[in-house]
């Protein structure tokens, strides 16, 4: 069996919620409750699921960027939680994030060349300045952008520009995980297969391994080895791509595919519905958090007992009393 890249274990984030004049800790966000997954080198991860569910907390904490409540994080074979930024080291190099919004995420003042500069600046990658120059002309040629749009500011180009130069960023430190925290979701749906393509030709020419977030199931389809599929902080169900769209196992997961449009008009598939809304994350429901929600729930059962993440078929994992 191939050694993890990257190892979670039951991470667990609540952010703390603040409330009257002294400002205490009145209450927590529950926002990752119990998130255990591999990722193999090479592999992609598909991580979905409504916004609001976790998946850009299990990012950022993946990447060190907020400490977890509880929980491991494996990298590379090192336990790096709770590892401070100086003994972290290199570690920090190799893992990188691009985000959802290219408009938000890049300083309006610097130039494309600085935003990319920066990081081999920072890890001290380029000596000199034409060495930096070189560098940055070689990563925008490799995002599909000229090397002279180095002296251009961000809103010079269009959005699909802007997250190649996003892209480029991430790039720049020789990483070896990318967390695309949805990618395209800002971008009009003409640019976003040209996005996803890029990302898919720079993991095969890079060896990148990527945890790929999207909230809904058809961006990850076509780009994932496997998906997971959270519901308010817990995955609840994770399997091979195939697995997951041709025998979903979690009533959530159902939901979620039934809202993919399937380009073959003459397989219909049921909408289905679901009742109410995602619940409040400051007080999930006890027992499963879908119950308030699912159409099979069971009274006693569903609504009093966590279930827990099993292995139902050999790699498909699912988290339901009443499924697998
Ligand atoms: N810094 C924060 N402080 C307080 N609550 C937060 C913070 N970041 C995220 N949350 C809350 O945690 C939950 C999960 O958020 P997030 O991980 O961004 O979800 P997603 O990326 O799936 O949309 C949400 O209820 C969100 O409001
Ligand atoms: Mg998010």
């Amino acid at each position: 069996m191939t050694e993890s890249l990257l190892r979670v274990k039951n991470l667990v984030k609540r952010f703390p919620v603040k409330g009257g004049i002294l400002r205490r800790t009145v209450d927590h966000v529950h926002a990752v409750s119990d998130v255990s997954f591999d990722l193999k080198p090479g592999e992609t991860l598909g991580l979905v699921g409504e916004s609001g569910c976790g998946k850009s907390t299990t990012g950022r904490l993946i990447l060190r960027l907020i400490e977890p409540t509880s929980g491991e994080i494996w990298f590379d074979g090192k336990e790096v939680t709770g590892l401070s930024n100086e003994q972290l080291g290199s570690l920090r190099r190799d893992m990188q994030i691009i985000f959802q919004d290219p408009f938000a995420s890049l300083n309006p003042r610097m130039t494309v060349g600085a935003i990319i500069g920066e990081a081999l600046i920072i890890h001290g990658l380029a000596k000199t300045r034409a060495e930096r120059e070189a560098r940055v002309a070689e990563l925008l040629e490799t995002v599909g952008l000229n090397a002279d749009h180095m002296r251009r500011f961000p809103h010079e180009f269009s959005g699909g520009q802007r997250q190649r130069i996003g892209i480029a960023r991430a790039l720049a430190v020789s990483p070896k995980l990318v967390v695309c925290d949805e990618p395209v979701s800002a971008l009009d749906v003409s640019i976003q297969a040209q996005v996803v393509n890029l990302l898919e030709d720079l993991q095969e020419k890079f060896g990148l391994t990527y945890l790929f977030i999207a909230h809904d199931l058809s961006v990850v389809e076509h780009t994932s080895d496997r998906v997971a599929v959270m519901y308010l902080g817990r995955i609840v169900e994770i399997a091979s791509a195939r697995d997951l769209y041709t025998n979903p196992l979690h009533p959530y997961t159902e939901a979620l595919l039934s809202a993919v449009p399937i380009p073959d008009p003459t397989v219909r598939r049921e909408r289905i519905r679901l009742q109410g809304d995602v619940p409040n994350p400051l007080h999930p429901p006890p027992g499963c958090h879908f119950h308030t929600r699912c159409p099979i729930a069971e009274k006693g059962v569903c609504d009093v007992k966590v279930p827990e993440l099993h292995e139902a078929t050999p790699g498909h994992m699912v988290s339901c009393h009443l499924r697998g």
